[in-house]
């Protein structure tokens, strides 16, 4: 299947496991990159971003660079921003025709990704993979990532064979 990986990162933790994703299970890969991106730095980026996440909102995004379209599946990917998906997955989303095409989603958050996940899979039905990965600043969390990435993948791998 044309698989195709989606994703948005302002620091770096989402970036780095979709590049991991898509190299390990042979698809292309899209970043998802904001006309104007909220500061990397200090307090307001909390504000900026946490306000468009909280209430569901998109935001401009440049030119995509694949036509998400075309694909068979796609793979989703997403820091969590106030609990929620980030303003630019809301608006790949909110702009792709056919979001049944959407089977899996990574999620990276500073504590736990699993209520961003949740709602996105309550919101997309046809998201049957997921999971919640922990920023690489957490000492306690991050150690797992490296595993449950893998079984994430190994779990895409299968799905994209059998289909
Ligand atoms: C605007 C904003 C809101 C955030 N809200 C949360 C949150 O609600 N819960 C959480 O655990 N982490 C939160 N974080 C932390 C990020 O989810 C976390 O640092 C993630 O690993 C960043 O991924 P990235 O490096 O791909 O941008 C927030 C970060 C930002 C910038």
């Amino acid at each position: 299947m044309k698989t195709l990986v989606v994703y948005y990162s302002l620091e770096g933790n989402t970036k780095e496991a979709a590049e991991k994703i898509a190299s390990s299970i042979g698809s292309d890969i899209m970043e998802l990159v904001p006309v104007k991106d909220i500061p990397k730095k200090g307090l307001m980026k909390f504000i900026h971003g946490g306000s468009g996440a909280t209430m569901g909102k998109g935001t401009e995004l440049q030119p995509y660079t694949k036509d998400a379209s075309s694909y068979d599946a796609i793979v989703i990917g997403t820091p969590v921003w106030a609990g929620k998906p980030c303003t630019a997955l809301n608006q790949f989303l909110s702009d792709l025709s056919s979001t049944e095409k959407v089977i899996g989603a990574f999620a990276f958050a500073g504590g736990s990704a699993d209520k961003c996940l949740s709602f996105l899979r309550e919101k997309y039905p046809s998201i049957k993979y997921t999971v919640s990965l922990a920023d690489r600043n957490s000492k306690k969390l991050a150690p797992e990532n490296g595993s449950k990435l893998s079984a994430f993948i190994e779990e895409l791998k299968s799905e994209l064979i059998s289909n």
